[in-house]
């Protein structure tokens, strides 16, 4: 079997040729300039409009923060030489400068900054050597935009101690709690505290707009609170579940600096999709760890042999592109598999001898209606959908009763079992719910049950 590509930094490709090998190895397909030109002929150093304002030229300095503030969020010494050296390299846009805290409780490190009413003055100093180093180098200042990245850091805060994670969540996220040793029952944030919370930001936004920035950064990046809020699918109340309901933390935030700092800009760092958790490898695919069972899966790999589709498509795949690909085609394969997956949850299984129609909650064997609880009719019905799959027990507790069940995996045992006696009316009906053996179970049709 032929091996992945080692991912590398992209700081230790020294060459143009060797940026060039590596992409072709990786698959894109991607032409650029081998030399640069210089001065005005560089695409890089034109100017660039963005909402009436010209931006001097086209590099930006990304948000990186050093972890070097005094206890109360203030810039050191060390914090200061970060911003002066960010203004003498010439870029125009620094976009966010580095993840600054809107509260005590959302720090990412007791050393990091904090936007408040007594730290204010000194975060405008603190932008104001940047322009002035930056005017010390180049010639003009009023072509810079300059934003501040406000942040809280939930699950990841460490506010009192750099080795202590003082998290706050949205949800129990079943890989993270569990990383991080979150018991089930570990407290959410509740929606008066993410209200108040929202009152937080728009407050440290008033006070950027007041020191002299021209945007804030509104992350929702890095796994981040900002970020969480997106995947909360399984959150229920006001800022979980929908999409509209996950966005509304981002949104309230968006319309109250609109209300009380009109004219600062706003822009979101936004981290768009989580991977998936599996490990790298076909070996370890088994499909168990994707959080949702209604997840679709495509596939997206270097791995172009007939056997390495085959055995994706054996480990659960919907659909499976090879690179090189095309973007556009990416794009239209995660639209279809999204489309059909969106009706998913109503479409009916067929295998053995059952039919199980989810949108009458019904399996029939033949004419005859094989009586089941709900929760017997879920089981049947994820395990159905992926004949030969092996679901874990935890993952069978999960995806059927629920992230927040409080409960035992043999509850899931107790629950096959009644399935397995209920089918045993209509002689198995042509399925087996097999045992894997100290993993949890699989549906196998009968004629595959002994493999
Ligand atoms: C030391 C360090 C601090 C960083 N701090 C932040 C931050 O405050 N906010 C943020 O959005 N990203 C932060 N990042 C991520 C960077 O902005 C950037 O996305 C990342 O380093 C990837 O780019 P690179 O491959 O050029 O390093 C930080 C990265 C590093 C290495």
């Amino acid at each position: 079997m032929r091996t992945l590509p080692r991912y590398k930094l992209l700081a230790s490709i020294k060459t143009a040729d060797a940026f060039s090998d590596y992409i072709r190895l990786l698959g894109i397909l991607w032409s650029f300039d081998e030399e640069l030109d210089n001065g005005q002929r560089n695409t890089l150093g034109q100017p660039y409009k963005l909402n009436g304002r010209m931006i001097g030229n086209r590099f930006a300095v990304l948000p990186m923060e050093g972890w070097d503030s005094t206890p109360d969020g203030l810039p050191t010494e060390l914090t200061q030489r970060r911003w002066q050296r960010s203004g003498a390299s010439g870029a125009k846009l620094i976009w966010g400068g580095e993840a600054t805290a809107v509260r005590h409780d959302g720090r990412g490190s007791p050393k990091q900054l904090m936007l408040l009413h007594r730290t204010a003055t000194g975060l405008g100093r603190l932008r104001q050597l940047f322009v002035d180093s930056h005017a010390n180098h180049h010639d003009h200042t009023e072509d810079l935009l300059v934003g501040l990245q406000l942040t809280h850091s939930g699950r990841f805060a460490r506010p009192n101690n750099d080795h202590t994670l003082e998290p706050h969540i949205l949800y129990t996220h079943p890989l993270l709690n569990q990383k991080f040793r979150l018991s089930e029952d570990y407290p959410l944030l509740s929606d008066s505290e993410i209200d108040e919370l929202i009152g937080d930001f728009v407050k440290a936004a008033v006070y950027a707009h007041s020191i002299g920035f021209d945007f804030v950064d509104i992350t929702h990046c890095h796994g981040y609170l900002g970020h969480e809020f997106l995947s909360a699918v399984e959150r229920t109340g006001r800022y979980g579940g929908s999409f509209a309901n996950r966005t509304r933390f981002l949104r309230e935030i968006v319309n109250g600096i609109r209300r009380d700092a009109p004219g600062l800009q706003i822009g979101v760092r936004l981290s768009a999709f989580d991977m998936l958790p599996f490990q790298s490898g076909l070996d370890e695919i088994d499909g168990t760890q994707v959080p949702l069972a209604d997840t679709p899966i495509l596939f997206l790999s270097a791995r172009a042999d007939e056997a390495d589709r085959l055995e994706g498509f054996r480990a659960g795949a919907d659909d499976y592109l090879t690179k090189p690909f095309s973007p556009q085609e990416l794009i239209y394969r995660l639209q279809a598999l999204i489309r059909r997956s969106q009706g998913q949850s109503y479409t009916c299984v067929d295998v053995g001898a059952l039919h199980i129609d989810p949108s009458r909650q019904e399996v029939t064997a033949g004419t005859q209606v094989v009586p089941l609880t709900p929760k017997e009719f879920n089981l049947l019905y994820l395990l159905a959908r992926r004949p030969g799959m092996v679901f874990s027990r935890v993952e069978l507790l999960q995806r059927v009763w629920g992230y927040t069940f409080v409960g035992n995996t043999r509850t899931v045992d107790v629950h096959v079992n009644r399935v397995r006696r209920k089918l045993a009316h209509f002689n198995g009906a042509g399925i087996q719910l097999a045992t894997a053996w100290s993993v949890g179970y699989k549906l196998l049709p009968t004629h595959d049950a002994a493999a």
